[in-house]
């Protein structure tokens, strides 16, 4: 293939389910004229409690699928997957793979009090990886890792304002705040969806960090290092594939994504070795 034909294939994005979309919007503002290919595994949502062997399985399955589309470069556009598999996705593809960013650059930057909270899945938590980014980047910020294990399968059934989501949330955040975190990092892709009842429970005295936007720095870095950005002018296509159903990714991406320019569809995923 040569690199105009490279150039010219479409970004891979993939998640557990619609979570992803938050990035792939972002991924879509800064990069308008790239076409891409989105897998949500929702057949396997939620992974975030699963045990590291089922996640890395799961999202390897999705990668390879992804290869074979093909795609130019892959995002995994979920925490948990990054925090488990990154390694083991890259050593079975050959193109650019990028997790999701921590986001506790930007977290710490905004904080005051130099004290920061992490919602994420309980496997995100157990890798303590903003823990550990934020401690090289300030050895002094404290840093509370809350784990929050059944907020991503609500968001995945569509519960994005209700009572369900609202006392799950209300109780993911009271350590917060009895604590005076004043910013939270938002460590799990679906939980943007939620963003607003978050905000109106938490009130003002918390800032909320969406890592998607650090993300999407690194893909462009990596878009030039690598020459892969699309010569066209037109504006991109994106085409959404779940494995189990379309509906509520059908939904939020009409609400929620940057560009009408996109379809939805059913796939199912290749069986890997
Ligand atoms: N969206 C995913 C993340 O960022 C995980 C959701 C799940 O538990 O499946 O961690």
């Amino acid at each position: 293939m040569t690199n105009i034909d490279t150039q010219r294939l479409p970004i891979g994005v993939f998640d557990s389910g619609v979570g992803g979309l938050s990035v792939l919007k972002i991924l879509q503002e800064q990069f308008p004229n790239e076409d891409f290919i989105y897998i949500g595994d929702n057949a396997n949502n939620p992974v975030g409690n699963r045990p590291t062997e089922e996640i890395t399985e799961i999202a390897c399955r999705i990668a390879e699928t992804l290869h074979q589309l093909p795609v130019k470069l892959m995002v995994i556009a979920c925490n948990t997957f990054t925090v488990v598999a990154l390694d083991e996705v890259r050593s079975r593809v050959n193109v650019p793979v990028i997790g999701v960013s921590q986001g506790v650059k930007t977290a710490i930057r905004e904080s005051n009090s130099n004290t920061i909270g992490i919602m994420a899945t309980v496997a995100t938590v157990n890798s303590h990886i903003h823990k550990h980014v934020a401690m090289e980047i300030d050895h002094e910020v404290f840093v509370w890792e809350q784990p929050c294990p059944e907020l991503a399968g609500l968001i995945e059934q569509g519960h994005l304002q209700d009572d369900a989501v609202r006392e799950a949330a209300k109780d993911y955040l009271a350590p917060m705040l009895e604590r005076d975190i004043d910013v939270v990092v938002l460590g799990c892709t679906h939980f943007p969806f939620v963003r607003s009842v978050l905000q109106e429970l938490s009130g003002d005295s918390i800032r909320y960090i969406d890592p998607a936007y650090e993300t999407s720095d690194l893909v462009k870095r990596t878009m030039d290092s690598n020459n892969l950005h699309n010569p066209s002018t037109k504006q991109g296509h994106s085409t959404l594939y779940f494995t189990k159903d379309i509906v509520l990714g059908a939904d939020l991406g009409a609400q929620f994504l940057d560009t009408d320019n996109f379809s939805v569809e059913l796939i199912c995923l290749l069986y890997t070795s």
